[in-house]
């Protein structure tokens, strides 16, 4: 129970001093398993599965200190990540899938690895006085491919399951037609499309010459070349002709610097009728939701939407967007507390 100062009715000191000891315990945990996935801490003790693993087998498995490894296996522990009997280690339950599986809709392991990489806080300090932007073509490799990683269970959740719940659609998909995934990035999202729609033809499009170049060797190693198709475009200058039944964009929308522009170039390419599928954070819009869990994750995503001059935004944004632009028949659904879809269809059907 929170106890209060007599006169002013404020919060005493010790309760206070609680609101900041979490936040430590998480920065602790965050590196934790940071670290862990990073050194291979935590795929050695997935594969050590039944039986476990002692801070010395795991050490010499990786050829590590085995002082600092014990250091580790008790913070992991701390953490809730491992299970403990004497000295023998396990991995606590689901954590091999949430954190190693990265075909699991529920994966979440590359956005530990995401939050420590440089781009999201150590920019952000050094330039908080110039307030100097970046863009995509100026964030390291390791960080695109961290991006993936963070958008590969948005992609998993949303296909096919998530676009089975936009009336009407799952029938035209199987059946076959185009398919455009906007803001592509390193081609997680096509290569989903192209396999779970084998009729369809997928194209994918971004701003961004390396995302492309990394997607077309994505795409190559998956086997579906021939049916995607992969263009260098910013998404306020396309110009498709309207020959897309659906158009996705995933974690991106927010990213636009015109939006408006964008979504009547989406319009444009979409077949009447067709369907704009937009994946992306809801973004909390008062205070109980900037202060619950997955508020506060989506906090720290803004230091690097800021860097790229825009900010997430809350889910019913894309409601108005698409009222705005002609769009009918539009639609929602909550896929997790961090993952909404919002949908509409084009106008002529
Ligand atoms: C967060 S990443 C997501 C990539 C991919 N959709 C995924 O989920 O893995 C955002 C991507 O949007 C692209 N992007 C942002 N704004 C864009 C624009 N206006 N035109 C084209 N691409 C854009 C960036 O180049 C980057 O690859």
């Amino acid at each position: 129970m929170t106890t209060t100062e007599p006169t002013t009715g404020t919060p005493a000191l010790t309760d206070q001093a609680q609101v900041l000891l979490p936040l430590f315990a998480g920065y602790v945990g965050q590196r934790t398993v940071a670290l862990g996935l990073r050194l291979g801490l935590v795929e050695a003790l997935a594969t050590a599965e039944p039986s476990g693993a002692t801070p010395d087998d795991l050490a010499d498995r990786l050829g590590l200190d085995p002082f600092y490894v014990a250091v580790w296996c008790r913070a992991a522990f701390g953490a809730g990540v491992c299970d403990r009997d004497g000295t023998t280690y396990r991995l606590a339950p689901h954590m091999a899938t949430l954190l190693l599986d990265e075909t699991s809709p529920a994966y979440v392991g590359g956005t530990f690895t995401l939050l420590d990489q440089p781009e999201i806080f150590d920019r952000f300090a050094e330039t908080l006085a110039s307030g100097e932007r970046l863009w995509w073509d100026t964030c390291s490799p390791e960080f695109i491919r961290k991006v993936a990683d963070t958008g590969r269970p948005f992609y998993t959740r949303l296909v096919p399951s998530g676009l089975a719940r936009v009336p009407g659609l799952a029938e035209r998909l199987d059946a076959g037609c185009a398919v455009l995934d906007t803001a592509c990035g390193a081609g997680v999202g096509v290569i989903r499309l192209a396999q779970a729609y084998p009729r369809c033809a997928v194209t994918g499009v971004d701003g961004d010459a390396h995302s492309v170049e990394v997607a077309a060797e994505h795409v190559g190693e998956a086997g579906v070349a021939d049916r995607v198709r992969l263009l260098v475009n910013s998404l306020e200058d396309l110009d498709l002709e309207s020959s897309y039944t659906l158009v996705v964009n995933n974690i991106s929308m927010h990213e636009c610097r015109d939006v408006d522009r964008v979504t009547d170039n989406i319009r444009r390419a979409l077949e009447p009728g067709g369907w704009f599928v937009i994946s992306d954070f809801p973004f909390p819009d008062d205070d109980a939701g900037l202060r619950s869990i997955p508020g506060r994750i989506m906090s720290g995503i803004q230091f690097f939407e800021a860097q790229i001059d825009d900010q997430l935004v809350p889910r019913r944004f894309y409601d108005d967007l698409l009222a705005r632009h002609g769009f009918g028949d539009i639609g929602s659904s909550e896929l997790t507390p961090m993952h909404a879809v919002t949908y509409g269809r084009a106008p002529g059907h």
